[in-house]
């Protein structure tokens, strides 16, 4: 079987004004069912570029993919019409974006919003969405009073817990997560990677890490991309990686 994300030389360029920059030279990462990969690098590195680039959702215009391929389960993902990336952005590949107000719509409740979400993967009449989206709220911390409560009325944790339900309501065969426990206290931090982990346990989705923290790594994931400046340069299992680190910046980690 053809591993779930297969991305292969991948070139990206972005430009500002007259400008272009290279934001990614030649990147390849295969992420094979069931697998945690953590995705680490400084800051402009290339990481949240890489994640948009799996979903083709640079932004237009702006971004632009100048060479290599994106295999998702086999199929080449910069090839894909409007109606299958729909699907897989809907059903198969859900992300946690670094800015948690960008994911939510500020004109309903959060229940019903992943209500909304869950209805549109499986068919449940409203009672039973709203039942789930419940059971989704309190496993992220989320009282049960606060169901009705509009995006607005949530602190910047709290709003990416609700993205992080919204996130696993579509049972995702692979969950892109771009730093998402950063904003986070420690013990929420803690709970949450928990149940990150317990999905890929129980749903056997595949998991892209991306973080600055390699405990987090360490605690969740089996593979280990080390990028730095648009080049991945240091790539294995985490055992590797962290107790033989050929490359200074990975030592200096
Ligand atoms: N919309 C954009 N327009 C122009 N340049 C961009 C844009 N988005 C990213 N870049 C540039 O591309 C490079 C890679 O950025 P990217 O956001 O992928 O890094 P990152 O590893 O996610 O960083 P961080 O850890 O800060 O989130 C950086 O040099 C950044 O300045
Ligand atoms: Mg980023």
């Amino acid at each position: 079987m053809a591993p779930l994300l297969e991305i292969k030389d991948l070139h990206v360029e972005y430009k500002t004004g007259r400008a272009t920059a290279k934001a990614l030279n030649g990147i390849n990462l295969t992420i094979e069912r069931g697998e945690a990969l953590g995705l680490v690098g400084e800051t402009g590195a290339g990481k949240t570029t890489i994640a948009l680039s799996a979903l083709k959702l640079l932004p237009r215009e702006v971004g632009n993919i100048t060479g290599g391929s994106i295999l998702f389960d086999g199929k080449s993902v910069l090839d894909m019409n409007h109606k299958s990336l729909e699907e897989m952005r809907g059903n198969k590949i859900s992300m946690i974006f670094q800015n948690p107000l960008s994911s939510l719509n500020p004109l309903f409740t959060v229940g019903e919003q992943i209500s909304m979400v869950i209805r549109k993967h499986e068919k449940l009449s409203k009672k039973e969405a709203a039942k789930r989206a419940q059971e989704l709220l309190e496993l992220v911390g989320i009282a049960k009073y606060r169901l009705d409560d509009f995006p607005h009325q949530f602190s910047g944790g709290m709003r990416q817990r609700v993205g992080i339900a919204a996130a696993l309501a579509c049972n995702p065969e692979l969950l892109i997560a771009d730093e998402p426990t950063t904003a986070l206290d420690v013990t929420i931090q803690a709970q949450i990677l928990e149940l990150m982990k317990e999905l890929q346990r129980k749903r056997s989705s595949s998991l892209l890490m991306i973080t600055h923290n390699l405990g987090i790594i360490a605690e969740l994931c089996q593979k280990v991309a080390v990028i730095y400046a648009g080049t991945i340069i240091e790539y294995g299992t985490v055992e590797e990686v962290f107790t033989n680190p050929r490359h200074w910046y990975t030592k200096g980690l």
